[in-house]
């Protein structure tokens, strides 16, 4: 059975599903109840100073059939008296001393830092989270993001945290930047034990068209959220991958957080750097049952692959993950249809021939309307194998040999890289356009 347990910068874990901070983090109540669902740890709700909520708080995007597939919320930190959440870290870490409890905090001045830090050490928190991240309302007050977009100001901050803190220090960074290794160096600078990320976007999910107000509506008002949920997953880990490769932040543990819903999510996460993972929406929407489905599917991926740890794939992808500039130009995949699954349903045409590079036909008088691959145009850009809705009806064949690779970094330096707008040696030379008469010809 392989071994699930992590040590994250010196924070004990039974496995690397954590809580993220958020509603679901809440209370005593719920972290023992995630804990003993199966969750191995728990990064609470905020604590820090005084805040009022509003009422009406979270929005959403529905996509298609799917609800929730992006959250939005404008809740603050915990609204909850301190006294009473520093009482049930201790509850929690009395039945689950081998668990990870971590105190998530965000105050302002450096006396409240090392009051709130003390406070969380002596009442059992196995680490703290600086809070660097929230997108809304705190960071009017200067605190969450406005600490996360600053550098200078994230590595004093974090400074202070490790001159406080006797157990190690986790930065959670803020997604709303345009370059995260910034953050991420200033933390690492400052002395940080670990990095986490990501924390909400900034973003506005809907309007309503009656008070034309945004979501989620305050009697007629509005403020941007911080978006969350399987929408953000890929942004996360692009940004996890960005600082795990960076040659002054790889060797600093990494929380991944951003729509993590599935075992599969985990494992991905894991493969670019990640050594635990933080989940919130998933929970929101479907409660702290679904780590069951995490732990299996982990340990069935473990074990179809041999490893004992997660420390044996941890950071795997990340030699596979390049510039653009390293790919192999001569590399060719061309789509192909099993006329056996084919519905007839012509998306893929559809997609090509408006959307892409016209390489699809439907053959003249075919009855069956199944469609054809015009070979010499298809560039194997994907779209057509990515909107058919029938699986494995469509796949991309490889029809290079594999034994030729040459790419644009190479070019460039051998100089054979086009360098005119009206360049040969251009990539799409050739490829065949249809007519104006054909464009024109369903006009009446
Ligand atoms: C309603 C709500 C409240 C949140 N509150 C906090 C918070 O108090 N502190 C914090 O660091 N992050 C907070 N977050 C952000 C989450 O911890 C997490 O970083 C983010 O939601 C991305 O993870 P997810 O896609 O799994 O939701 C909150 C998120 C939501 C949806
Ligand atoms: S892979 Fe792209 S170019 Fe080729 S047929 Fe499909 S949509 Fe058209
Ligand atoms: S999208 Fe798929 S099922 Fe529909 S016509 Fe194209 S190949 Fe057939």
């Amino acid at each position: 059975m392989p071994d699930l347990s992590i040590d994250f910068a010196g924070i004990k874990s039974p496995n690397p599903f954590w809580l993220a901070s958020a509603p679901p983090t809440n209370s005593g109540y719920q972290v023992m109840k995630a804990f003993d669902a199966g969750w191995g740890g728990a990064v609470w709700k905020t604590l820090g100073v005084p805040v009022i909520n509003v009422s009406s708080r979270y929005g959403s995007i529905n996509y298609h059939g799917t609800r929730m597939a992006g959250f939005n919320n404008i809740e603050l930190i915990t609204d909850r008296t301190l006294a009473d959440n520093l009482k049930e870290i201790e509850e929690v870490k009395k039945y689950f001393p081998d668990h990870a409890v971590i105190a998530s905090l965000m105050v302002e001045s450096k006396k409240e830092w090392e009051q709130i830090i003390k406070d969380s050490e002596n009442a059992g928190a196995d680490g703290i989270e600086l809070n660097f991240g929230c997108p809304h309302g705190m960071c009017e007050r200067g605190m969450g993001s406005a600490v996360g977009q600053e550098p200078a100001v994230l590595e004093t901050i974090v400074r202070w945290a490790k001159e406080f803190a006797t157990v190690p220090v986790i930065t959670k960074l803020t997604p709303n930047i345009s370059h995260i290794v910034d953050p991420g160096l200033a933390a690492v600078r400052g002395g940080t034990d670990s990095i986490s990320l990501i924390n909400t976007i900034k973003s506005i999910v809907g309007i309503d068209l009656d008070t034309y107000a945004p979501y989620p509506v305050v009697d007629g008002k509005g403020t941007n959220g911080g978006y969350c949920g399987p929408a953000v997953k890929p942004i996360a880990m692009e940004m996890i991958k960005e600082l795990a490769k960076h040659p002054d932040i790889m060797s600093t543990p990494i929380s991944g957080i951003g729509g993590v819903e599935t075992w599969r999510d985990v494992v991905e996460f894991i493969l670019l750097g990640a050594g635990s993972v933080q989940v919130c929406t998933a929970v929101m929407h479907y409660g702290f049952g679904i780590v069951r489905e995490m732990e299996k599917g982990v340990v069935r991926f473990m074990k179809d692959k041999g490893y004992e740890t997660i420390y044996d794939f941890k950071g795997k992808a990340l030699p596979n993950v390049t510039e653009w500039k390293h790919l192999n130009l001569k590399h060719k995949v061309v789509a192909e249809i099993d006329e056996e699954k084919c519905v007839g349903c012509d998306l893929c045409y559809i997609a090509c021939d408006d959307g892409a590079h016209q390489a699809i036909r439907i053959p003249e008088g075919s009855e069956n309307r199944i469609p054809e691959i015009i070979d010499e145009n298809c560039v194997g850009c994907n779209l057509c194998s990515l909107v058919c809705p029938v699986e494995e009806c469509i796949t991309m064949v490889q029809r290079d040999d594999g034994t030729q690779s040459v790419t644009w970094d190479e070019r460039t330096q051998a100089g054979t890289i086009p360098t005119t707008f009206n360049d040969e040696r251009a990539g799409g030379n050739g490829h065949f356009v249809p007519t104006v008469a054909d464009a024109l010809k369903f006009r009446k």
